[in-house]
């Protein structure tokens, strides 16, 4: 993986022009941006161009979940724009991960496009174990993860979206090449804002993540890029 491939800059944001804005000073230091639903909502498929157009990849985070061949043409489409990685829930069940990762693998085969990375979601990190129970699911919401992990290793995808707090224990039970990628990151030097449980970038990367999402630890910096570059020295060193 290439120095800067680590870190993923989410680009939440609801203009082009911000999004543009922070892709061109960032894209000497970072080459993955993650596009979620505010971004994608607001500015659709001229938000990835964007990002492409720089040179740059394509996290699309929209979290897919719906009948099997829905999530499946929905992949194909994933596949088609050159999206580098891109998540669904797992909950959606093994038929629509499987359907999903090998209509995207496919696709990408028939057009010789490297095949996108496709991301599972299993437990969103806002819930507990009551807020588990107040949708029929019983159990802790760590059985929950493990379960859904496994599911996901199953049907083939390439890894899954787990918090700092998961990552050694999901390390343990999926083979090494199954990547996982984590938000909730925070340097010791940044504001924690609205997240709770978080981990150092050095610290997730020693746990076990491949790829870490960090939003405004970077992105709301005066200087985005010097930020950046901070955080990747920290981890190299
Ligand atoms: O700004 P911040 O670093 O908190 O950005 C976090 C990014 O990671 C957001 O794009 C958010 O969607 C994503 N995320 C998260 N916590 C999760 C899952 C995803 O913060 N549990």
């Amino acid at each position: 993986m290439a120095r800067g491939e680590k870190i993923i800059v989410a680009l939440d944001v609801s203009r082009l022009e911000e999004a543009e804005k922070l892709v061109d000073k960032l894209r000497p230091v970072i080459k993955i941006f993650k596009i979620g639903s505010e971004l994608f909502t607001s500015c659709g498929i001229e938000a990835v161009d964007l990002v492409r157009r720089k040179g740059c990849k394509v996290f699309l985070d929209l979290k897919y979940h719906d009948i099997p061949y829905i999530v499946m043409k929905a992949s194909k489409a994933a596949a088609n724009q050159g999206i580098h990685m891109f998540t669904m829930h797992t909950l959606g069940g093994a038929s629509m991960l499987k359907r999903a990762a090998d209509a995207a693998r496919e696709e990408a085969a028939r057009l010789s496009n490297e095949p996108p990375l496709v991301l599972g979601v299993t437990v969103l990190t806002s819930h507990n174990d009551k807020d588990m129970q107040s949708v029929g699911i019983s159990g802790s919401v760590d059985d929950e993860v493990a379960r859904l992990v496994k599911l996901a290793e199953k049907a083939g995808l390439n890894g899954i979206v787990a918090s700092a707090q998961e990552v050694s224990r999901i390390r343990k039970i999926v083979k090494k090449e199954f990547l996982i990628v984590t938000p909730g990151i925070r340097p010791s030097w940044a504001q924690k804002a609205d997240q709770k449980r978080v981990a150092t970038p050095k610290e997730a990367l020693e746990m076990g993540a491949d790829y870490l999402v960090i939003g405004r630890p970077i992105t709301a910096q005066d200087d985005p890029k010097a930020a950046a570059e901070k955080i990747l020295q920290e981890i190299s060193g």
